[in-house]
């Protein structure tokens, strides 16, 4: 096999996150430079939102209500933000709701469907994706092996379970990084008369993803996996017939009108923005899209695939190392975000001592997508029998999540592989207990410090080991 080299390099993207050379202790007194492979959880602040936040909030004042300066400038925000929303997922006539994540996207559109709305579903969703749809009738595909047989699947659903209101389907998987063909997917669902939502949750950071060319009718995303964890999100209409219902948050804003006893609910957008927005937010998530669009989606692409392409090579030298794939992914664009088993260390124990020992960020477990981690593990359906009967899911299987971002470095995934390696071949080198209730494990004793004012302003970016 070849080394890893610089065909493992793409050239490096000079941008500035927060929070970049932290350096954090471990277990055994040492700090160590933080290795954040966490990015498809929640991804680091770029420092052109953080800017822009400080920026905009001495302007900051009520939005969309007040008649004060403040005001109009806090109103212009929102309205330049939906079209620099619109311009990212390139979807110019969209409707652009403003919501805190794709969780709440995914709710208020599960919301406003009429009672009863046909919603086929593909099994490896992330429960966002799954579960707001069970208030309706929901029918799951199978899984697949490949992303035709995947295209066949929604055929054979549409042709043969239909007819379905809507699609939802995630545009990348958020356990194994695999990209949906989502051209060929919406095509066919338009032919049977179907609209299609897209989970861009995964897909908006790491893909160009452009709603008009893929024809996908609504998507959704969130600021905390884009660089802007201020607690914005959008979701992106190209139609609206799904956005005719109730809203699921009623309240100002959301009505044109009302009386004691009745009221007539407003136009979109607001209609489901009830509240005062949030502007922070919806500034910080406008920013980070126009960082991206300034970088150029298909450098950013290059980066996730050259980390990737590294990351996997060296996982694949690892003895007893298995990656979760759905699909073949030699012929699947895939992002960087990869779920792999170690042979005889438990996930949960090996994410803590990566963690602990090692300074790097994972995640480990099932990663809000249980049933398609406990298909690719092949689990046992008696324990997850007993897991619904008791809720104690310790016991089940899972896997540990290394997650790619832009501020991620080839010495990065050097760190995680050469830490893996160690791990390996040496096991931990600390002591850590284990809840059986969930399968996490912790450092026993921890003597790293957690005291939250640390991070109180002023103080230097660094968090100092107890002595
Ligand atoms: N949805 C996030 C993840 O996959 C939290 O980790």
């Amino acid at each position: 096999m070849a080394p890893l080299t610089e065909m493992h390099c793409a050239a490096p993207i000079e941008i500035e996150f927060l929070g970049r050379d932290l350096l954090v202790p471990c277990v055994d007194g040492r700090e160590r430079t933080y290795v954040d492979l966490d990015c498809a959880a929640t991804s680091p602040c770029l420092r052109t939102v953080y800017e822009a936040v400080t920026a905009f909030l001495p302007f900051y004042g009520s939005a969309n209500r007040g008649s004060g300066y403040k005001s109009n400038l806090t109103s212009q925000a929102i309205t330049d933000a939906r079209a620099t929303v619109r311009q990212f997922l390139d979807a110019p006539d969209a409707t652009v709701i403003f919501v805190d994540t794709t969780t709440h996207a995914i709710n208020v559109l599960a919301h406003s469907l009429s009672p009863g709305s046909r919603i086929l579903c593909a099994p490896g969703e992330h429960h966002a994706n799954l579960l707001p749809w069970r208030t309706h009738d929901v029918h799951v595909m199978p899984f697949t092996d490949s992303p035709g047989a995947a295209i066949e699947a929604v055929g054979d659903a549409l042709a043969n379970h239909g007819p379905f209101d809507l699609l939802a389907l995630t545009g990348a998987s958020n356990v194994t990084g695999e990209v949906w063909p989502l051209a060929e997917i919406t095509a066919l669902a338009h032919q049977h008369g179907t609209e299609v939502f897209v989970d861009a949750a995964q897909l908006a950071p790491h893909r160009r993803f452009s709603m008009t060319e893929t024809g996908a009718d609504y998507a959704a995303f969130s600021g905390h996996k884009l660089y802007a964890p201020f607690g914005s999100g959008a979701l992106v209409a190209r139609s609206t017939r799904h956005l005719q219902g109730e809203p699921l948050l009623r309240g100002g804003g959301a009505v044109r009108f009302t009386t004691l006893t009745e009221h007539r609910w407003g136009n979109l957008p607001g209609r489901f923005e009830a509240g005062s927005p949030n502007t922070v937010g919806i500034v910080a998530l406008a920013t980070a899209c126009r960082t991206l669009m300034e970088i150029g989606m298909d450098r950013v692409a290059d980066h996730d695939r050259a980390m990737r392409r590294r990351l996997i090579d060296g996982l694949d030298r690892i003895p007893g190392v298995r990656r979760l794939t759905q699909w073949d992914d030699n012929h699947v664009d895939t992002i960087g975000v990869i779920a792999f088993t170690v042979d005889g260390i438990a996930h949960g124990l090996l994410s803590t001592v990566l963690g602990a020992e090692h300074a790097i960020g994972v995640r480990s477990g099932r990663f809000c997508a249980n049933p398609l981690v406990l298909e690719l593990l092949d689990a046992d359906p008696a324990m997850i029998d007993e897991a619904l009967a008791t809720g104690i899911t310790g016991a089940l299987p899972g896997a540990v999540r290394a997650s790619i971002g832009l501020p991620v470095t080839t010495a990065d995934i050097d760190r995680l592989l050469d830490a893996l390696k160690s791990i390996v071949s040496d096991g931990p080198r600390w002591s850590y207990v284990c809840d059986d209730s969930n399968g996490a494990y912790e450092p026993h004793p921890d003597p790293r410090p957690t005291c939250i004012d640390q991070f109180a302003p002023g103080q230097p970016n660094r968090i100092t080991a107890k002595t």
